[in-house]
């Protein structure tokens, strides 16, 4: 199998930068930016290099609409923009963006060196359009105060969810990347009783157990999500992080990795869209998504053969 990028398996990180780029009209793609591109994960190898305990790691996305400019006509099967979901009653919008740079480790000092270096270096090419520091809350919370990432797969799980495999072998080891910013209505939020924010995620907040069916109403945010094909739940990886300032916006950088870009538009389409018996997801009567965007996350191989 070729070697998927770094940020895509390990557990979560104590910080992440998620940054987004949007091509710059006019710029050709050429023989520098390409070089430039297949280096990133070596430069994001050697600050983990420089100092082991910052544990360093990162993606580069690309979007369906810059591939063809750098990868030529070969693109992975499922390669698409972000969806538009149907019938939507709640936001999911999409943000026109071609390059994600997902960095992630200990030292949110070193991330935010490495991502400045690496955005000045694109500036040429691309710019950025929304950048998010993200930080661990307390163990593994969302500021909602629940634990986010618990259902998460786990050991060799994690790969046969998050990298595309032999269904598509030239583009084996890569991942499909979605990146949603959810803004919190935190005021709302935490006029709730802690019983009722129960029965929005379908988990306990303390205890971060799962409610019985008969305590989780089909609303709840892990019923929605919760899709079983031919027998099997659908998967993805997840990698959210909360994102805030004191008196200013706040909410969860959602982030996930998956073999195919499928299992993430059929469970945002249950949280947005009402199915046959008229539900939505509750919980987005507390957060709302402000930005969007897909990428695919190509191995480390492939990444290192546009500078050939
Ligand atoms: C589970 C929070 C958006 C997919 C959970 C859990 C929480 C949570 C607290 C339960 C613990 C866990 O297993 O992680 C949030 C928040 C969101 C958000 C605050 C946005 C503000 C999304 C989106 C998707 C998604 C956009 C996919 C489209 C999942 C999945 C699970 C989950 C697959 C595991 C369900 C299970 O197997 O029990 N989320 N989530 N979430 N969420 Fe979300």
């Amino acid at each position: 199998m070729p070697t998927p990028q770094s940020g895509i398996l390990p557990a979560s990180s104590a910080h992440a930068l998620f940054v987004l780029l949007r091509r710059r009209l006019g710029r050709r793609v050429d023989a520098t930016l390409r070089a430039m591109l297949a280096a990133i994960p070596d430069r994001i190898d050697q600050v983990a290099l420089e100092a082991p305990e910052t544990l360093t790691l990162g993606s580069v996305g690309i979007g369906a609409n810059a591939w063809g400019d750098l990868f030529g006509d070969a693109r992975p099967q499922a390669l698409r923009g972000f969806p538009r979901i149907p019938g939507a009653i709640h936001p999911a919008p999409s943000t026109d963006a071609d390059l994600l740079l997902h960095l992630r480790g200990e030292r949110c000092d070193l991330l935010y060196e490495l991502g400045e270096r690496l955005v000045a270096d694109l500036a040429e090419w691309f710019d950025p359009v929304e950048t998010t520091a993200c930080f661990r809350y307390r163990d593994g919370r969302d500021l909602t105060g629940f634990v986010e990432g618990t259902e998460n797969p786990q050991g060799d799980e994690r790969v046969a969810v998050a990298l595309v495999g032999q269904e598509d072998a030239d583009w084996a080891g890569g991942s499909y990347a979605h990146v949603q910013r959810y803004v919190h209505r935190m005021n709302e939020w935490q006029k709730l009783p802690v019983k009722q924010q129960e029965a929005v995620i379908g988990r306990t907040k303390d205890t971060d157990e799962e409610l019985s069916d008969d305590d989780k109403p089909l609303t709840a945010h892990v019923r929605r999500v919760e899709i079983e094909q031919d027998g099997e739940e659908l998967e993805i990886l997840r990698q959210s992080m909360p994102y805030g300032m004191p008196g200013g916006e706040k909410g969860l950088l959602f982030a996930s990795y998956c073999r195919t870009p499928v299992n993430f538009e059929k469970m945002l389409a249950r949280m947005v869209s009402p199915t046959a018996d008229g539900r939505v997801d509750h919980l987005l009567n507390y957060t709302r998504a402000v930005s969007g965007a897909a990428f695919f996350v190509p191995s480390r191989e492939v990444l290192a053969s546009l500078s050939s």
